[in-house]
């Protein structure tokens, strides 16, 4: 187990969460909670039983779940709920930047209209930042194993309000539903100015990660830990400078891999790959941010090689140059005041 020093010194380090979906943070209490307020019946026996289906086997036995459990969220009140209680576990694991993914298409058709998902989740950010200072930004992700009209349609009922968005992402079921599929979404989505990032290598193959680099144009790339596979993939990465968001716990929760040691992470690195730590969907994987640094340095990475990642994530958000060079200065205090642990 990681000592308590090492522990505190990864939940001051300043970071930025680039790969985060918010559904992803619905605990099983606020589930049972929302549902209540909203009087749905959910097909569990109570919390203990829900507790116990928190088991995977793949992406799409995670999926499955997630994608039953958004039916409790309704209300813009709902969304709010959701991204503070996230926010407020953020703020302990020492996040200071968070670019956050949600699923219109999923709420759109539970009836929602997009406006009272955007109203909700806006505003709790807003609060995020006031009770927080935590810097926030909104990133709907398509869900690609919908239909590709389904995506189109989705980003024009996004557009009106573009200027509260940050991005577009990709995710959702990646096997048999390659990137270049939404090459038109995602041009679309650039001609409105937004941010580009995709899952891509998760469980995919490395030539799904060239085609969100080449086809789709992102600027990250989410997870992409299977571009080891592909030796020119990796020189692409370095050259480019495309970040990847990698999600430990998710990989090994999702049986990406057996064991965190399987993570072909210091591979990457060697690379020259940028590396970003990130938790994906917290409330189902076992642990939010600081759970995640936390894991890596169980299997022997330094607080030094873990604080590389950190900074990269300050490099890799999306934010103003101010606020970055704002918060690399906070963190090269937090690098000063840690000299000793960082030998
Ligand atoms: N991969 C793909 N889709 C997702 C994920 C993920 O890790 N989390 C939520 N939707
Ligand atoms: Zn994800």
């Amino acid at each position: 187990m990681v000592s308590p020093t090492i522990s505190d010194a990864i939940r001051t380090m300043p970071k930025a969460e680039l790969h985060l979906h918010i559904e992803g943070t619905l605990e099983p209490e606020l589930a049972y909670e929302l549902a209540d307020r909203n009087n749905i019946q959910l097909p569990f026996s109570g919390l203990d039983d829900l507790r116990q289906r928190y088991k995977f086997t793949n992406l799409q036995s995670f999926l499955d779940l997630y994608y039953q459990l958004m039916s409790v969220l309704r209300t813009a009140d709902d969304f709010r709920d959701l991204v503070l209680a996230y926010m407020a576990k953020a703020n302990e694991a020492g996040v200071v930047r968070s670019e956050i993914f949600f699923d219109p298409q999923v709420h759109v058709e539970n009836g929602l209209d997009i406006d009272t998902v955007l109203d909700g989740l806006l505003s709790g950010m807003i609060l995020g930042r006031e009770r927080y200072g935590i810097s926030s930004g909104l990133i709907p992700c398509i869900v690609r194993d919908k239909p590709v009209e389904s995506a189109a349609q989705i980003v024009e009922s996004l557009a009106h309000r573009s200027d509260e968005l940050l991005g577009l992402g990709l995710d959702s079921a990646e096997l048999g539903y390659p990137p270049q599929l939404f090459s038109d979404v995602f041009d679309r989505a650039r001609d409105l100015g937004l941010h580009l990032v995709a899952h891509a290598g998760e469980e995919g193959p490395a030539d799904y990660v060239k085609q969100a680099i080449y086809d789709l144009k992102v600027e990250r790339i989410d997870h992409g830990i299977r571009s080891v596979e592909d030796l020119e993939l990796l020189e692409i990465l370095k050259e480019r400078n495309i970040p990847l968001t990698c999600c430990p716990l998710s990989n090994l929760k999702l049986q990406v891999v057996n064991k965190l040691s399987e993570l072909p992470l210091q591979q990457l690195i060697t690379s020259g790959v940028q590396l970003t730590i990130n938790s994906d969907d917290p409330a189902y994987f076992g642990g939010y941010i600081a759970d995640n640094f936390d894991a890596l340095a169980d299997i022997g990475f330094t607080l030094s090689q873990l604080a590389r990642m950190g900074e990269n994530s300050l490099r890799a958000a999306f934010w103003g140059e101010t606020e970055r060079d704002n918060m690399l200065k906070q963190f090269a205090l937090w690098e000063q005041s840690h000299q000793a642990l960082l030998q």
